[in-house]
């Protein structure tokens, strides 16, 4: 069965774009399955870089169609800004970009209300994007919200619309006090999307089951990753959809028997932005190597990332949910200076026990301290490394305890953030 899925193993950044972009080539349809434009997928091509937030990366490989599936939440103005983007880059989006017209979309109001909420949330905020994507999933599941196919017919959108906008107005101005938001103007700004993004909406979902009955190749991209899962993530810290495997058929309506490759992404140390626990964090000149020579600035919001070891506890559990058949070890180059590299494999948790289970709820997770394993580092530069063999043996070590550790084997090894800069391992297609 021809699905891949290629998932965020930590907490996001740890390099999808660079590695869907690279499979891409090999593949027919490139879906993404939720988030919205939190996510930043950085692309290098060439001496080029581009940052994409919805459309997949694979709209780079002439021939290979883009999918949004029904999962992701969508603001229009963004996607008609990066449309314009793509094509200013001479690349034809015209019958290859595909939208699901169920996909829920971003409203200025969403934004507004996530922004009010985490200000008074105050220290304990979640740290969001900021880009309304909470408050879009709220309504999704409160079933009030406005998806893709409604911006088609205008009557029925202002409708909601003014239904939506007035509910947001009380509760800015009762709960928070807020300035209320102009119902019309609003109205008059989103009637005007229906013919722009008309050439692009379909059922996606018939599509992609159609790919599959001919036996085409799909790959199901996610943004974010695992441990900002809704359900299985950091909760509350956490996006508000599911970027673990099951989110790929729920957010693009195949069925889980189609999938046959689940390559985790999986930095080879570990970062995170935003707020909430991160055991194996490092406040030292460790952290800020992996920082400064990782570039670790978020892609969408700028903001430094916090910086720590890798973590095989947290692994083995997003392993375990997502069923991972190969690794993708990306940015190991950055890892290069290092006296010695370090791995958390167990935590000891409240009461001195210790364990290898990632602890299910925050509060444990909060007092959970790791034990490391500590592994010789290495000086060599790796990016221009072309071979496995080519790696230090003290590079290849790390590698072989992380695979060993985690059970599954690795496939690729990211050595630079050009889609040169991949060593596949024998046997796999780069
Ligand atoms: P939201 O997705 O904007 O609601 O943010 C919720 C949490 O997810 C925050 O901690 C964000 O920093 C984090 N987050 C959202 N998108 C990304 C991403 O693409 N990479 C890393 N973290 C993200």
């Amino acid at each position: 069965m021809p699905v891949t899925v290629v998932i965020g193993s930590q907490w996001g950044d740890e390099g999808k774009g660079k590695i869907v972009d690279l499979l891409s080539a090999q593949v027919d349809i490139v879906a993404r399955y939720q988030g919205g434009a939190n996510a930043g997928h950085t692309i290098c091509i060439g001496d080029e870089t581009h940052v994409l937030h919805l459309v997949p990366s694979g709209i780079f490989h002439e021939g290979t169609q883009c999918v949004i599936g029904n999962g992701v939440v969508i603001d229009p103005v963004a996607l008609m800004e990066e449309i314009r983007m793509i094509r200013k880059l001479g690349i034809d989006v015209a019958g290859r970009l595909f939208i699901s017209h169920n996909a829920h979309l971003i409203m200025p109001y969403h934004k507004r209300i996530e922004e009010v909420r985490e200000r008074a949330r105050d220290a304990g905020a979640i740290g969001t994007t900021g880009r309304g994507i909470g408050p879009a999933y709220v309504d999704k599941f409160a079933r009030t919200g406005i998806r893709v196919v409604d911006l088609l017919d205008r009557d029925v959108l202002r409708k909601k619309l003014r239904l939506n906008i007035e509910e947001k107005n009380a509760i800015l101005r009762e709960v928070y006090k807020e300035e209320e938001l102009d119902v019309e103007a609003i109205v008059e700004e989103y009637v005007e999307f229906d013919k722009l993004i008309d050439p692009f909406v379909t059922d996606t979902t018939a599509l992609l089951g159609e790919a599959l009955a001919d036996g085409k190749e799909i790959l199901a991209e996610g943004a974010q990753g695992s441990l900002l899962d809704v359900d299985f993530g950091t909760y509350p810290f956490v996006t508000s959809s599911h970027p673990t495997a099951g989110g790929a058929c729920t957010g693009l309506g195949i069925p889980p028997t189609a999938i046959n490759r689940i390559i985790a992404i999986v930095k080879a140390y570990t970062t995170r932005v935003g707020n909430g626990p991160f055991p194996t964090e490092l406040d030292d000149e460790v952290g800020q190597h992996l920082r400064d020579i990782g570039h670790e600035y978020g892609a969408t919001t700028g903001r430094p990332r916090r910086c720590g070891w890798l973590d095989l506890v947290a692994l083995n559990y997003t392993s375990r949910i997502n069923g991972f058949t190969e690794l993708a070890i990306t940015k190991l180059d950055v890892m290069s200076g290092l006296d010695q590299v370090r791995a958390a494999t167990r935590y000891e948790v409240e009461g001195g026990k210790v364990t290898t289970r990632f602890p299910s709820h925050l509060e444990g997770l909060k007092k959970a301290s790791p034990l490391y394993e500590t592994l010789p580092g290495w000086s060599e530069n790796l990016t221009q490394v072309e071979t496995l063999d080519g790696l230090p043996e003290a590079a290849r070590s790390y590698l072989d305890f992380v695979s060993k550790n985690l059970n599954v084997p690795i496939s690729y090894v990211s050595t630079g953030p050009k889609r040169s800069q991949t060593i596949a391992v024998d046997g796999v297609a780069a």
